[in-house]
């Protein structure tokens, strides 16, 4: 071939490379019968989980009022606006393992006074206190949330956390009620939750199931609520402590003792722990450093969340078949191996595009679990784990995990809808996963909202959703995707990974659109 022939041939394979897409598009049909709403998405599992660790506090929330860095009483005001955005409806606090170190007169009245101890959970860092319940609570205040206080069962007495509600919540002139208004709040604070101990299993104690289950029915008979406007109604909800594994041996004690309870002790919650570690431990997985065969590990490995779920509700089922204990996952989330060159006990990690399409696999699999699944917090809001944001001093940015909590806004409290679809197969590496995951429902004014995560990395889906049960006049929605699985938002280029609009046709009761590769989309459909 002469050298005209060679150039003319090299020139149509260029015009085809650019003109094809990279990866023909995949197919979903989705059914989607808007008239069958069922339970409620409560919205309470889009909650939080903020421990005294690394900086989640220090520095993530509480810079001190004389600090150079925007706040509130202390409280950054940049983080605040952010949460507010995702109306978290509830935060835990204080741990974690630390809650069950943590002696709360330690964190009140005047900053100047209070001891320094050290975080033994955490580091053994010098730990002010000047992060208390006071401040804890102004915190909840400003972002608009509702507190879920864990209280110190491993190394607290049942009269010190009877102490603890008694400050936070009389509104009789007792002298912890005086100390409270004292410290500048006559006001009873609401607390929605108590947690009776933080992983008895293990960091709490290493209590077996028996002895556990003794300690649950002296802290449920005596922590009472003494807030007059959580009497009758918006009463506190007590959660006691289930497993962090699949096995249900500690979940059969629990629920077994519960069945036989009396007036005077019992629980509303049962909590369990479970995160996505790839690899399992010592952690191995980089949160920044991997490939599209770890990506496919990673989602993998979440999507064990459905079957541990499954373990322990059918153990539940057994003693309380009317649903009336809620299944609490009040710690899950990605965890990986700490940045290089920070404090491995700080827990600091990137958040990925991967770290997104987990969260949405996550949240969806609460919601189809929502009878029995109903509330759950992240770990963990700020600086650790998989977090909502990353600050740096005065710097903050908001990572992909955020975006998608804020794109589920809509389900909060909406009414599940089912989605009839076949989900198919992508094979990455040796791991097989479902190609997409959708999830739908009505919210109050009876907008339609339909989520779908694209799982596959190089493969976008054209959808067809037929819409029956209401008449969709228009749909509009947002995708979040970004080049790589493992793109992140950096303080230099924060918007990497962030929500763009997306176009979606309705044509007589047919929804279409095309998801991109790697992408979690939200849209809402109005009659
Ligand atoms: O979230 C970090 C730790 O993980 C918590 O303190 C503990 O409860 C769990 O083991």
């Amino acid at each position: 071939m002469d050298f005209g022939a060679r150039f003319v041939l090299r020139i149509c394979f260029l015009v085809l490379v650019a003109t094809v897409p990279a990866w023909a598009a995949e197919n979903a049909h989705f059914s989607v019968d808007a008239s069958k709403p069922g339970v409620k998405i409560d919205r309470n599992l889009f909650g939080q989980f903020a421990e005294n660790l690394g900086h989640g506090l220090y520095e993530g929330i509480w810079v001190g009022p004389d600090s150079p860095i925007p706040n509130t009483r202390g409280i950054r005001n940049d983080v605040v606006t952010a949460l507010r955005e995702l109306k978290v409806p509830n935060v835990r606090w204080p741990g974690g393992c630390f809650a069950d170190e943590y002696h709360w007169r330690k964190g009140v009245g005047p900053a100047d006074k209070r001891p320094a101890t050290l975080n033994t959970a955490w580091g053994n860092v010098v730990d002010p206190n000047s992060f208390g319940t006071d401040e804890f609570m102004d915190f909840i205040q400003q972002i608009g949330s509702q507190p879920y206080v864990s209280v110190n069962v491993g190394s607290g007495t049942p009269q010190e956390a009877a102490e603890w509600l008694e400050y936070m919540t009389a509104a009789a002139p007792t002298s912890l009620e005086k100390e409270r208004a004292a410290n500048g709040h006559p006001d009873p604070y609401k607390v929605g939750f108590i947690g009776i101990g933080n992983e008895s299993w293990s960091c709490g104690g290493d209590m077996t199931p028996d002895y556990y289950v003794s300690q649950l029915k002296i802290y449920s008979r005596f922590v009472e609520n003494d807030n007059p406007a959580q009497r009758d109604s918006n009463q506190m909800l007590k959660i006691a402590v289930g497993p962090g594994f699949p096995e249900t041996e500690w979940t059969e004690a629990v629920m077994k003792a519960w069945q036989h309870h009396d007036w005077s002790w019992s629980f509303d919650g049962l909590s369990v722990h479970w995160y996505t570690t790839p690899g399992g431990w010592p952690l191995s997985m980089s949160s920044t450093d991997f490939s599209v065969d770890d990506y496919a590990k990673t989602l993998k490995t979440t999507l064990f969340m459905d079957e541990f779920l499954r373990k322990q509700e059918s153990v539940m089922d057994k003693y309380d078949p009317q649903k009336k204990i809620a299944l609490v996952v009040d710690e899950w989330g990605a965890w990986y191996k700490a940045l290089p060159g920070t404090n491995k006990d700080f827990l600091l990690q990137q958040n990925s595009l991967r770290d997104a399409v987990l969260a949405s696999l996550n949240l969806n699999i609460f919601a189809r679990h929502g009878d029995r699944v109903r509330m759950a917090n992240i770990a963990q809001m700020i600086n650790v784990i998989q977090a909502m944001i990353l600050t740096d001093k005065e710097k903050m940015v908001l990572t992909p995990t955020y975006y998608v909590f804020k794109m589920y806004v809509p389900f909060q409290d909406a009414l599940f809808v089912p989605v009839a679809f076949d989900p198919g197969t992508y094979t990455q590496g040796s791991n097989t996963l479902p190609r997409v995951d959708a999830l739908a429902a009505r919210d109050v004014t009876g907008k339609l909202w339909l989520e779908i995560t694209n799982l596959d990395p190089e493969k976008p889906i054209d959808i067809d959703a037929d819409i029956t049960g209401m008449t969709i006049h228009s749909a509009k929605g947002q995708t979040l995707t970004a080049p790589q699985v493992n793109s992140v938002n950096t303080f230099a280029a924060p918007n990497s990974v962030v929500p763009t609009p997306i176009s979606a046709k309705i044509n007589g009761g047919k929804l279409t659109l095309t998801v991109a590769p790697k992408s979690i989309t939200v849209v809402s459909l109005e009659p």
